[in-house]
């Protein structure tokens, strides 16, 4: 066998195990339009499962504000941002953010798992102790584990369970946690983390992906990291600190000092989106009101954020709701897992600013023809 047809037996038989425990995933084509439409490969759909929660993606002073940057500034930073890929665009981003999350400072990454997997590496490291939620998401996973410091799970928002794990860690206690958990919707207990982290000397490190711009929890973390891909519309990861961390990143943080500084177009697109998201605070009360009226339609409890999941359980089942979801115009992919545990596959439905009130009850209405009767066990 050559080296070439190893590689493609390898991956065939792995592609095959996957295929037989039901985790072989696929990419499907989709172009995303205005109000929550899109064409999936072909089909006409409306989308209850995407992160532009402000629908700025397709805002025209945020895709104009990235045009006219490409046309000013170039297609790419042509480098690092050590080197020759810090565009000034950088520093006004960063000063925004900063001001936002009223840190000293903040420092701007080519996407949000790219902060996470160079930021946790930078703060702790062998001898040290990462205590972290257990549903935080894959690239705190990740930025764990490259840390090379033990690292400890508590019981998704349990903070008890987080304060006993800490209490025992030694070297320094980095504590990781979400805002806003991103297959749940559900808010972490900030407030008692942050004192939890004061009392042991430790620092709280926090990922707002899916709080930022419609979810503002009081958050006394030393450490927020977020990204620009979802309520901002566009793409890129952040992180706010203090000025001093800031600086060490630039040294420390390998996904920033090795990787390509973000293109000045999509610099401009955060920025413009960020003054949108400042002067129509009604965008974030629409897309909650949004999520809102869902749960009434459906019986749910009221929401803590845009993310309504609906909790399927077995993977078979919620292939089979978002299929028929599917054919009917709606697009909710299921969620299964590793993504998220054994036993809890689910649709996870989110609202966006740009959902019409008569898309969100005729969406309910067929979620609850096609779950009937499973639709009594959720409400
Ligand atoms: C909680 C959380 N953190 C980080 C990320 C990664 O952000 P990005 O898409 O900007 O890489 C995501 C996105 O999937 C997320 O859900």
């Amino acid at each position: 066998m050559t080296s070439l047809e190893r590689l493609k037996a390898f991956a065939a038989d792995k592609l095959e195990r996957l295929e037989t425990t039901g985790q072989r995933r696929s990419l499907v084509e989709t172009a995303r339009e205005a109000g929550g439409r899109a064409d999936r490969a072909g089909r006409r759909v409306i989308s209850f499962c995407d992160n532009d929660y402000l629908s700025l993606s397709h805002d025209a002073r945020v895709t104009e504000a990235a045009a006219e940057a490409a046309r000013d500034f170039g297609a790419g930073s042509g480098g690092s941002r050590l080197i020759t890929g810090n565009h000034p665009l950088n520093s006004v981003l960063e000063a925004r953010l900063a001001a936002l999350k009223g840190t000293e400072g903040a420092r701007v990454f080519g996407s949000g798992f790219l902060a996470n997997l160079g930021t946790i590496p930078a703060l702790v490291g062998k001898g040290d102790t990462i205590v972290m939620d257990e549903l935080a998401h894959a690239c705190m996973h990740a930025g764990a584990r490259l840390s090379g410091a033990e690292v400890r799970l508590f019981a998704h928002n349990q903070v008890q369970d987080a304060a006993n794990q800490v209490r025992s860690a030694s070297g320094q206690v980095l504590l990781l946690t979400e805002t806003v958990f991103s297959m749940d919707g559900d808010v972490a207990p900030l407030a008692e983390l942050g004192a939890l982290a004061e009392e042991a000397g430790a620092w709280l490190m926090t990922d707002d992906a899916h709080g930022f711009g419609v979810v503002h929890p009081e958050n006394p973390a030393q450490i927020q990291m977020g990204t620009l891909s979802k309520a901002v519309g566009g793409y890129g990861g952040y992180v706010c600190g203090p000025a001093e961390l800031m600086d060490l990143l630039n040294s420390r943080a390998r996904s920033l000092v090795y990787t390509t500084g973000l293109p000045p177009a999509v610099l401009a697109a955060a920025i413009a989106a960020l003054d949108v998201i400042a002067a129509e605070p009604e965008r974030r009360e629409r897309a909650l009101a949004n999520a809102a009226l869902f749960c009434e339609l459906m019986e749910l409890p009221a929401p803590t954020s845009v993310i309504v999941p609906i909790i399927i359980g077995p993977e078979a089942e919620a292939m089979r709701i978002s299929a028929e979801l599917l054919a009917r115009g709606y697009l909710v992919t299921a969620i299964r897992p590793p993504t998220v545990p054994a036993g809890t596959a689910r649709l996870r439905v989110t609202f966006a600013t740009g959902h019409e009130e008569g898309d969100i009850h005729a969406f309910a209405g067929a979620l609850r023809e096609i779950m009937e009767p499973a639709c009594a066990a959720i409400s």
